[in-house]
């Protein structure tokens, strides 16, 4: 599109907001299958860093869904479309000094390579909450895997629709037979070598 859009440069810088937050703001990724416990871990993990004083924010799938991607359904473009408009809010959450936690199934590398890509590798750490579909849809606590197998719900990730596991992600926590307490607990040691 050749609309005539010039980017404004303003005064006060990242890194000044960085400074006055007085730390960095990264984008804590954590993808998994629904009900892998992506969004219980985040929001755990997000109280122990507000309690530390860390400036923090938090995006999650059923919420954003809700407002700004009501819009978008499961089809795999939507999908696509669903985690760029969350890259571009993450990004500006990024710019605005905050560290930001983002909880989305995911399920393309493809998309979350195009994140890494927006908010800048340095910027980006992808943590994949590593539940088996099996402990899943045994917890299946929102009723949708008995749905998706009653062919209810289509594109269903993990039955009806593929869930691509990360190749390389910079934690993984396999969360199967573990506390959730363990499971922050995990996290937060991760994060505090990471953020040190
Ligand atoms: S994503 O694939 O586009 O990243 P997102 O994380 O926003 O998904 O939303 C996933 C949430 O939507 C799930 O936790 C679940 O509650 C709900 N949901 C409803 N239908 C589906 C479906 N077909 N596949 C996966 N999740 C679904």
């Amino acid at each position: 599109m050749g609309l005539n859009v010039v980017k404004h440069n303003y005064k006060t810088t990242k890194s000044q907001r960085e400074l006055q937050h007085g730390h960095k703001a990264y984008l804590l990724w954590f993808t998994g299958l629904s009900g892998s416990g992506k969004s219980t871990l985040a929001n755990l993990v997000e109280v122990a860093l507000h309690n530390k004083g860390l400036s923090t924010y938090i995006l999650d799938g059923d919420n954003i869904r809700k407002g700004i991607n009501k819009d978008l359904n499961f089809a795999p473009e939507d999908r696509t479309e669903n985690i760029r408009r969350i890259a571009e809010i993450s990004n500006l959450m990024l710019d605005a000094g905050v560290l930001t936690l983002a909880a989305f199934v995911s399920p393309y590398l493809k998309d979350r390579g195009e994140v890494k890509q927006i908010v800048g590798a340095d910027n980006f750490i992808e943590i994949y909450v590593n539940t088996s579909l099996e402990e899943c849809e045994r917890r299946d606590v929102k009723g949708l895997y008995k749905k998706a197998r009653a062919g209810e719900i289509k594109n269903m990730t993990g039955i009806s629709a593929p869930y691509e596991a990360p190749t390389n992600p910079d934690f993984e926590i396999i969360t199967d037979g573990q506390s959730i307490e363990d499971s922050v607990k995990e996290v937060l040691t991760f994060l505090n070598n990471k953020l040190k």
